[in-house]
């Protein structure tokens, strides 16, 4: 049983990948923290309660993390592309039912350090700007050499990005934590562009979770749907944070490369992932996927319901 932690700014594909970890029968979801990005950090909080909830996971606990880069002086506001992207509250067109659940006290930051510091037998898994883990590394440098497995949906190696033609938008949203995380010994695979653009989802995904007859699938069917329409358009879509879940539990699905990576946090290539210079560095980056498997294990997304 592969035990994880989520660290998401939760928009669609951010549910698309909770929805993985709370009902994969091989996954055990021990929390999620949350940040901005497709959505400021209180909708990815609300979000995040709500998804579960509709889910029937009101059992996992929710933390509020960071809600702005590290060099910002203000609270994260989403940019017009992640709005029309995600929706306007980060769930498409609809109003998710609500939790009745609270997000914890204790803080996201806090709470990462404090499963860091205890056990090194989960994977974290992060879908949205690096800052959460940044953050546990500026306030715990020790926990740079963590025993444990970091995956992150983020940056683009071999390719353009898309936010512009360098910096794909987690590392653009705050270029200074991803190098943090990048050039800490941290054992962490990049899933970035490289792999999450090469693989798919379709509309008929979307009509299976509907047919279900469930709410859960109802749901997650227009949230894909709505999706779809204002990215790719036509039939399919991108697949980038639920690619970081399918890796933590079938990396063989994947092609990676051990090498050191950095991020450039000044000028125009401001927020892209390059190869570093580190010596003894535990970082891999995904270049290739194999497409079929990926794409059928989201097929099997349809049993969940
Ligand atoms: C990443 O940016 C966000 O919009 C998505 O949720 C994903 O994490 C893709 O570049
Ligand atoms: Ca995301």
């Amino acid at each position: 049983m592969l035990k994880l932690i989520l660290d998401e700014d939760t928009g669609i594909d951010d549910a698309i990948a909770l929805t993985i970890a709370a009902r994969d029968k091989d996954i055990e979801l021990l929390g999620v923290t949350c940040t901005y990005g497709n959505v400021t950090v209180d909708e990815s909080v609300r979000n995040t309660l709500d998804m579960l909830s509709v889910l029937k996971r009101d059992d996992v606990k929710v933390y509020r993390g960071r809600d702005r880069a590290l060099s910002s002086s203000s609270p994260y506001s989403p940019h017009e592309a992640g709005r029309r992207i995600h929706g306007p509250k980060g769930t498409g067109d609809i109003v998710l039912p609500k939790s009745r659940q609270k997000e914890e006290v204790m803080d996201g930051v806090e709470y990462l350090k404090t499963m860091m510091e205890s056990r090194s037998d989960f994977t974290l898994v992060t879908t949205g700007p690096l800052t959460n883990l940044a953050s546990v590394l500026l306030e715990e440098p020790q926990l740079s050499s963590w025993k444990g497995k970091v995956v992150s949906m983020i940056g683009a190696f071999e390719r353009r990005g898309n936010v512009n033609e360098y910096a794909e938008a987690n590392s653009f949203k705050d270029p200074e934590a991803a190098r943090i995380v990048f050039e800490s010994d941290l054992d962490i695979t990049m899933i970035g562009l490289d792999v999450t653009e090469k693989t798919r989802l379709y509309k008929r995904n979307a009509d299976e979770w509907r047919e279900s007859g469930s709410e859960e699938g109802r749901i997650l069917s227009s949230l894909l749907s709505y999706y779809i329409d204002n990215t790719l358009g036509g039939d399919e879509t991108y697949v980038h944070d639920p690619s970081a879940v399918i890796y933590a539990l079938h990396s063989s699905y994947f092609t990676t490369i051990p090498t050191p990576i950095t991020v450039v946090t000044e000028g125009r290539e401001r927020g892209r992932t390059i190869k570093g210079r580190k010596e003894n560095a535990r970082s891999s980056v995904a270049i290739e996927v194999e497409r079929d498997k990926v794409e059928a294990f989201l097929s099997n997304i349809k049993n969940y319901f």
